[in-house]
């Protein structure tokens, strides 16, 4: 009797493990491993790296990423950035995520401007080359057949998702108020759904996509806003309230996805909850001053827009490095923007096992259309 009720209402009961082969990862900085540092429009110098990988890794964080334990944990590779030309790998997928990447074309660009010229349709279009390229090249046999995706992986592949931050940050830090962000909202989610139509429309089943941070909690953000109302945390309320008001809209848009693509298995993933936790409780999960940059220069906060993590500066005349704190190991953030390698763990320790997913299914079970 207890074991049929438990079939009836967990749906993950009975469900098998995808296995997925390879996976296709569209965003920002929170998931590149090495896409805008392959471009060389902007590439992270020690201390980036110094934690896991002991040198610059092409991540912006000390060490690993949450796309890092997410393909461990599926027992696939790193993934391999898909900008990256030397000697990349992609038989267990691509990573086509950059820096500073957002959904909407952005209108301040990198080197002139603050975002990635690879904005979302740019990564979906590179996409699109890859599937295509990769196919012909491995019919040529001989190494390729050693680099590239086999074609039966593109449908049985976890294609994952983490951008968005970026639209917000855009309008916050550009000249907008945070009203005239919310007008925009429903057009930034308006083409994050387009572009998952069209990646479905290639063949992708299995799509897991991550919700917004709270960027109230930003050092960034923060410093940029010293006046603006906090939270009892200390957060900026008003800028986590607009990525909540975007992760609404994202929610109701996977609504609408899941009925336009019957075939597709959709997970959304609350990274914001999981997230702000560290912040709410940082002590209760072995964190400390979660609202302070641990390598950065400057104010209550430890950082200025100015200062990057990783410049030499010079104050009152002598030289100082800007290094990371004493136990990165024990930090929140890691630059003013990016979390630290224990933080992506956390976040990622506790997202995959589906207590944040809509519908609530683990990460190796992601591609049950339930
Ligand atoms: C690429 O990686 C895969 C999986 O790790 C491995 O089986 C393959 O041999 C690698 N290719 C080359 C040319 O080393
Ligand atoms: C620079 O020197 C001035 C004068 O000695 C001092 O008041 C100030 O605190 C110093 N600044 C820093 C960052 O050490
Ligand atoms: C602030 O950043 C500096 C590097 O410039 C680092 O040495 C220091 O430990 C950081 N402060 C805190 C409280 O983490």
């Amino acid at each position: 009797m207890l074991l049929l009720f438990a079939s009836t209402v967990n749906p993950v009961f009975g469900l098998k493990k995808c296995n997925f082969p390879a996976i296709f990862n569209f965003g920002d900085s929170n998931s590149d491993t090495g896409g805008l540092s392959a471009t060389s429009l902007k590439t992270p110098t020690p201390p980036y790296g110094e934690t896991y990988f002991h040198k610059p890794a092409g991540r912006f964080s000390d060490g690993r990423l949450m796309m890092d334990f997410m393909a461990k944990s599926l027992g696939l590779p790193y993934l391999t950035a898909y900008l990256d030309s030397l000697g990349t790998n992609f038989t267990h997928g691509a990573n086509f995520a950059t820096y500073a990447s957002t959904i909407r074309l952005p209108t301040s660009i990198i080197p002139a401007g603050t975002y990635s010229p690879i904005y979302l349709d740019v990564e979906y279009s590179e996409f699109v080359q890859f599937k295509f390229r990769s196919q012909v090249l491995r019919q040529k046999g001989g190494i390729y057949a050693y680099l590239l995706p086999k074609g039966y992986y593109f449908p049985k592949a976890l294609y994952t998702f983490d951008i968005g931050q970026n639209d917000l940050a855009e309008g916050i830090l550009g000249d907008m108020t945070i009203e005239e962000v919310s007008v925009y909202i429903p057009d930034i989610v308006n083409k994050f759904s387009i572009n998952v139509k069209n990646i479905y429309n290639l063949g992708a089943r299995s799509f897991w996509i991550h919700n917004t941070g709270p960027i109230g909690c930003l050092p960034l953000i923060l410093t940029t806003f010293l006046s603006a109302q906090r939270d009892s945390y200390g957060c900026a309320k008003p800028y986590n309230d607009v990525a909540q008001y975007f992760n609404h809209k994202l929610k109701e848009a996977i609504v609408q996805l899941r009925k336009d693509l019957p075939l597709a298995a959709i997970t959304y993933v609350d990274i914001y909850s999981v997230k702000y936790s560290l912040y709410s409780k940082p002590k209760e999960y072995g964190f400390e001053l979660p609202l302070i940059a641990c390598c950065g220069y400057g104010g209550i906060y430890n950082y200025s827009s100015s200062i990057d993590c990783g410049a030499t500066i010079t104050v009152n005349g002598s030289q100082i490095f800007v290094g990371s704190c004493e136990r990165p190991s024990v930090r929140v953030n890691w630059d003013g923007i990016h979390y630290t390698e224990a933080a992506n763990k956390f976040i990622f320790d506790k997202i995959s096992t589906g207590a944040f997913s809509d519908p609530p299914i683990p990460l190796k079970m992601a591609c049950h259309n339930i």
